[in-house]
C-alpha cells in the first residue's frame, strides 16, 4: 500500500529523537569515535529540512545528556566543541528555513561564553514559525523533576500555592518542558530500545520507534520512513475505538 512521501496523512506535532550510534558507526569504518560525531551533524541537518518539509511543529533532539559527562574527556571536548560550531554557524540558515531553536538542559555546568552563544541562537532565530528546534544538551529527565518537585515544595512552603493546586498541568509546567507539547513520537537511532533518562514524564503516551541505521546513516528518506511508521499506529490513549467496542460487546 505504502503512502507515498507526499501523502502521509497522520503527522506527529512533535517528533522526538535519541540520535544513536555515532561512535559504533566511527568504529565500523576504523574512525574515531569523535568522527561519528561530526558526521552525525549533517543528519542534524537532514532532519531539520525533513521536519520542516512534512510539517512537522516540534522536533526535540537528544545530543548530550548529563551521564555522558562520565565518558574520555577527550570525546567529551570534542562534543562540546563541536556543539558550540555548530550551534554558532547555523543560527542564520535555520533563521531563513524558520526554524526557531530552544536549549533544553541545565545551563550552570557551562561557562558564561557557551551560555551566550546559546542565548544568541535562540534569539537570532526566535521569530522561526514553522518548526520548534530543540536541542537537549546537558539534559536529564529524573534531574528535571527532582529539580520540579523542588521548585513546587517550596512555593508549597512559602505559602504561594495550596496542596490541592499540585496537579498534573502543575506538574508539568514546572518541567524544563513546559511550554512544549509532549513528543506524539520518540525514534532511537541505533537498534538500542531504552529512553537513556529522555523525557520520561513526557513520553507518557509516546509512539516508539527503534530502527536499526546508525545515527550518522540517518537521512531524509529514514525521516520519512519513521513518519510512515508513525501513520499507521492507532494511539488509543486508554480508550476503546468504535470497532474494539464493538468486538467486546459480540456484535
Ligand atoms: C550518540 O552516539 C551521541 C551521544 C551520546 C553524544 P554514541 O556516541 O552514543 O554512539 P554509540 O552508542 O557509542 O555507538
Ligand atoms: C543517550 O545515548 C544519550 C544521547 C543520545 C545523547 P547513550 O549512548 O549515551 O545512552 P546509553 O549509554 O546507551 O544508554
Ligand atoms: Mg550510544
Amino acid at each position: 500500500m505504502g503512502a507515498d512521501m507526499n501523502s502521509i496523512n497522520k503527522i506527529p506535532t512533535h517528533v522526538a529523537i535519541i540520535m544513536d550510534g555515532n561512535g559504533r558507526w566511527a568504529k565500523q569504518r576504523g574512525m574515531e569515535r569523535y568522527e561519528g560525531h561530526l558526521a552525525g551533524v549533517e543528519s542534524v541537518r537532514s532532519v531539520v529540512r525533513a521536519a520542516v518539509r512534512n510539517g512537522v511543529k516540534w522536533l526535540t533532539l537528544y545530543a548530550f545528556s548529563t551521564e555522558n559527562w562520565g565518558r574520555p574527556v577527550q570525546e567529551v571536548e570534542a562534543i562540546m566543541q563541536l556543539f558550540c560550531r555548530t550551534v554558532i554557524g547555523e543560527g542564520e540558515e535555520l533563521a531563513q528555513q524558520g526554524v526557531r531553536v530552544k536549549i533544553l538542559g541545565e545551563r550552570t555546568h557551562f561557562s558564561a561564553a557557551v551560555v551566550e552563544m546559546i542565548e544568541r541562537i535562540e534569539s537570532v532565530t526566535a521569530a522561526g514559525d514553522r518548526l520548534t528546534l530543540v536541542l537537549a544538551f546537558n539534559y536529564s529527565s529524573r534531574r528535571e523533576m527532582m529539580l520540579a518537585v523542588r521548585d513546587i515544595a517550596s512555593r508549597v512552603a512559602a505559602g504561594e500555592m495550596a496542596v490541592e493546586d499540585i496537579t498534573e498541568q502543575s506538574i508539568s509546567g514546572a518541567l524544563m518542558t513546559a511550554n512544549m507539547p509532549d513528543p506524539d513520537f520518540i525514534i532511537r537511532t541505533s537498534g538500542e530500545c531504552r529512553l537513556s533518562n529522555f523525557l520520561l514524564w513526557q513520553a507518557s503516551y509516546s509512539e516508539f520507534y527503534f530502527p536499526e541505521v546508525l545515527w550518522p546513516d540517518f537521512d531524509e528518506e529514514e525521516f520519512d520512513k519513521a513518519l510512515r511508521v508513525y501513520a499507521e499506529r492507532d494511539r488509543r490513549f486508554g480508550l476503546v475505538t468504535e470497532d474494539n467496542s464493538n468486538e467486546i460487546h459480540g456484535q
